[in-house]
């Protein structure tokens, strides 16, 4: 009995690491994320493909590595409900969509395309925020 319990309670130490692992590794990408957002906006401002460029690469190389929150996250996001796998692979694949259409519009000089490109990924980042944390 008592090597039951202490298997559980070790079983227990190793599934709460993992979670707070994954969270830590989570907030690193959606701040990566958020810094390759602020990169692109320089390079509009700066009027520099070289920085946009830098940009939608950092932005791309994170984002297809996106993962939904996990069963164990409910706890941690006060969320009953997950968020589905497969919109969340969806999402980032529009992000990688958006992404390229943006850098060629930047390319091609076609400024306002490129802006409107820029919304659209902002408009994923948001659409999974306010259903997750209703932010
Ligand atoms: C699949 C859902 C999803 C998408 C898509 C998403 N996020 Fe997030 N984001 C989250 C979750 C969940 C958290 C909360 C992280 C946590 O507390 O574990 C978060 C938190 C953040 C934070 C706050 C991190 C912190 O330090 O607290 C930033 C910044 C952020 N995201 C940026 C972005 C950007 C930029 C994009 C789009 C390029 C994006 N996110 C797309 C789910 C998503």
């Amino acid at each position: 009995m008592r090597k039951i319990i202490s298997g559980l309670l070790i079983l227990g130490c190793v599934l709460n690491a993992n979670e707070a692992k994954t969270s830590k590794e989570r907030i690193d990408a959606m701040r990566s994320m958020e810094k390759s957002m602020a990169t692109i906006q320089k390079g509009f401002l700066y009027n520099d493909i070289r920085i946009v460029e830098e940009g939608v690469k950092a932005l791309k190389e994170r984002s297809i590595h996106l993962e939904p929150p996990l069963r164990g996250d409910e706890i941690l996001l006060n969320k009953k409900e997950t968020y589905k796998y497969k919109f969340t692979k969806k999402q980032a694949y529009r992000m990688n969509i958006y992404a390229d259409d943006l850098q060629r519009d930047f390319y091609n000089g076609e400024k306002k395309q490129a802006m409107y490109a820029y919304t659209k990924i902002l408009k994923q980042c948001m659409s999974c925020h306010a259903r997750i944390r209703k932010w």
